[in-house]
C-alpha cells in the first residue's frame, strides 16, 4: 500500500515531496506515515465485533508515538519483556488489554507483569507455568493464563521467522498441550483464559490459520471434557505483507474467515499483528555517498547499513530500493551496499540503478522489524524517526549523538 508515486520525477510519500522534506534532515532516517498506519488499523477493526481484541505486537514497531497512536485506534498491545511492557506504561496505554508472550519470562518480569494487571500470560512451558503460579501466589493475586500450543502447521516462509513447528523453541507441542492444561487447572494461583497459538511471520495465505485453528478446536472440545473451559483463543499474527509484489490474503479477508471459523464456539477472539499494521507504513531514506563500478560489478556505498536496517542480511529479506529523483538516463546493476565493515552489509543486490552520487534513495517497507533491530555496530548511531501526521512531519526520536552512545562506559 506504502503510496510511494513519483509526480514530475519526483518522488512522493503520503502527499508529501520526499525531496523538500529531507532537506535539514541528517540521513539517513526513518519516515512513518500516520494515515497510513490508520487505514491499516481501520481494514482490520472493520471486520471485528465486541469478541475481538486486537493486541498489536510491540516488536514490530516499538517508538512510543507509534504505540500511542495505535492505541488510540483502540488496539492493546502482545509484549515480550519488561522493557516492552515498559514502553507500553509510558505511552499511556491500557494493560488491562496486553498479552505478554516469549519464551524466557525472568520471575522479575513476571512479578512486573502481574504487578500492572495485565489481561494474560502466553504461557510457552511447563516450567514457566509453575514459575507464574508461584509468584503470583507470593503475590497474594491470581494470573490469567492461556498456553501457547504448537499446532505444528508448515508456513512458507524463512525458517527464521517459522515458529509454529514441533522444532521451533516456541509453546508446547500440541500432544503435550491437554495434559498440561491439566496440570495448570491443579494449581491455585491461575486462572485459565485461554489457548494461544503464533505459527510464524510473513504468511501470504489464510490456510496456515485454518489448519492451526482445526487442531486447536479439537483441543477445546478435550478441555471441556475436563471441565476447563478457555473464554478466548488467540490466533497470534503473522499476516504478511506484499514486499515484491506477492499476493497477500487482505486482512478484512482474514479477520472474517477465522471469526467465521471460531463464531460456533462463542469465544473472545485475539489477534496479535505486528508488520501487517506498520510493516508497508515506513520508509529509510538514505543518501548515496561514493559509486565504484568495474567490468565485474558495481557497488552504490549508501549511509544506511545494516547498522540500521538489518533485514537483508537476517533474513535475505527483499525491500524496493527506489530514487527519490527519477534521472533520465540508462541504467546499470548495481549492489546497494552500507559502510559497515561486514561483506553482509547490503541493502539490496543486482539492482537497476541511474542515480548519482549524493541522490537520496528510499528503502520501502520498513515500518516492521525495522528500527527495532537496529544497532550501535561500527559505533553509528541510531537514526532518527519522523512520522508524517496532518501533512507535515513530527520528530518522534532524535538520532543517537555519540556521547549518547558511550554514556553507560564512562566509568
Ligand atoms: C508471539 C508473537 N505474536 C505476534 C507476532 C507478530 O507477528 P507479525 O509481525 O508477523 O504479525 C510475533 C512475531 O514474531 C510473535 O512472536
Amino acid at each position: 500500500m506504502n503510496s510511494l508515486h513519483y509526480q514530475k520525477n519526483k518522488l512522493f510519500f503520503d502527499q508529501l515531496d520526499l525531496e523538500e522534506l529531507s532537506k535539514g534532515i541528517t540521513t539517513p532516517f526513518y519516515l512513518y506515515s500516520e494515515n497510513l498506519i490508520k487505514q491499516n488499523i481501520k481494514e482490520y477493526i472493520s471486520q471485528s465485533n465486541d469478541k475481538t481484541l486486537f493486541c498489536y505486537s510491540v516488536k514490530a514497531n516499538s517508538n512510543l508515538s507509534i504505540l500511542k497512536l495505535i492505541a488510540s485506534q483502540g488496539m492493546g498491545f502482545d509484549v515480550v519483556s519488561m522493557g516492552e511492557l515498559y514502553r507500553v506504561i509510558k505511552a499511556g496505554c491500557d494493560t488491562k488489554k496486553v498479552v505478554y508472550s516469549g519464551v524466557g519470562k525472568t520471575r522479575a518480569e513476571i512479578r512486573y507483569a502481574l504487578e500492572n494487571n495485565i489481561l494474560c500470560f502466553n504461557v510457552e512451558s511447563e516450567g514457566e507455568l509453575f514459575v507464574i503460579n508461584d509468584e503470583a501466589s507470593a503475590m497474594g493475586t491470581t494470573a490469567n493464563i492461556s498456553i501457547r500450543v504448537n499446532p505444528d502447521v508448515a508456513v512458507e516462509s524463512h525458517p527464521y521467522i517459522s515458529t509454529g513447528l514441533k522444532d521451533n523453541k516456541f509453546g508446547i507441542t500440541y500432544k503435550n498441550a491437554l495434559s498440561l492444561y491439566i496440570k495448570a487447572s491443579k494449581l491455585s494461583s491461575l486462572n485459565i483464559i485461554g489457548i494461544d497459538f503464533h505459527i510464524g511471520s510473513q504468511i501470504t495465505s489464510i490456510q496456515p490459520f485454518i489448519d492451526s485453528i482445526k487442531s486447536i478446536r479439537s483441543l477445546v472440545s478435550d478441555l471441556k471434557k475436563e471441565n476447563i473451559n478457555i473464554t478466548h483463543i488467540d490466533v497470534g499474527g503473522g499476516l504478511g505483507i506484499s514486499y515484491d509484489g506477492e499476493d497477500i490474503v487482505g486482512k478484512a479477508d482474514y479477520i472474517k474467515e477465522i471469526t467465521d471459523s471460531l463464531r460456533d464456539l462463542n469465544v473472545n477472539i485475539l489477534f496479535e499483528p505486528g508488520r501487517s499494521v506498520i510493516g508497508d507504513c515506513g520508509l529509510l531514506v538514505t543518501q548515496i555517498q561514493y559509486i565504484k563500478e568495474s567490468k565485474t560489478k558495481n557497488f552504490m556505498i549508501v549511509d544506511a547499513s545494516m547498522s540500521e536496517l538489518i533485514r537483508p542480511p537476517l533474513y535475505n529479506a527483499f525491500h524496493k530500493i527506489t530514487p527519490i529523483l527519477k534521472r533520465d538516463k540508462g541504467h546499470k546493476k548495481y549492489d546497494i551496499v552500507g559502510p559497515v565493515c561486514e561483506s553482509a552489509d547490503f541493502l539490496g543486490k543486482e539492482r537497476s540503478m541511474n542515480s548519482e552520487v549524493y541522490d537520496l534513495l528510499v528503502i520501502e517497507d520498513v515500518g516492521a522489524y525495522g528500527f527495532v533491530l537496529s544497532s550501535n555496530y561500527n559505533t553509528r548511531p541510531k537514526p532518527s524517526e519522523y512520522i508524517i501526521s496532518n501533512g507535515s512531519i513530527r520528530e518522534i526520536r532524535s538520532a543517537d549523538t555519540l556521547d549518547q552512545i558511550l554514556t553507560n562506559e564512562l566509568k
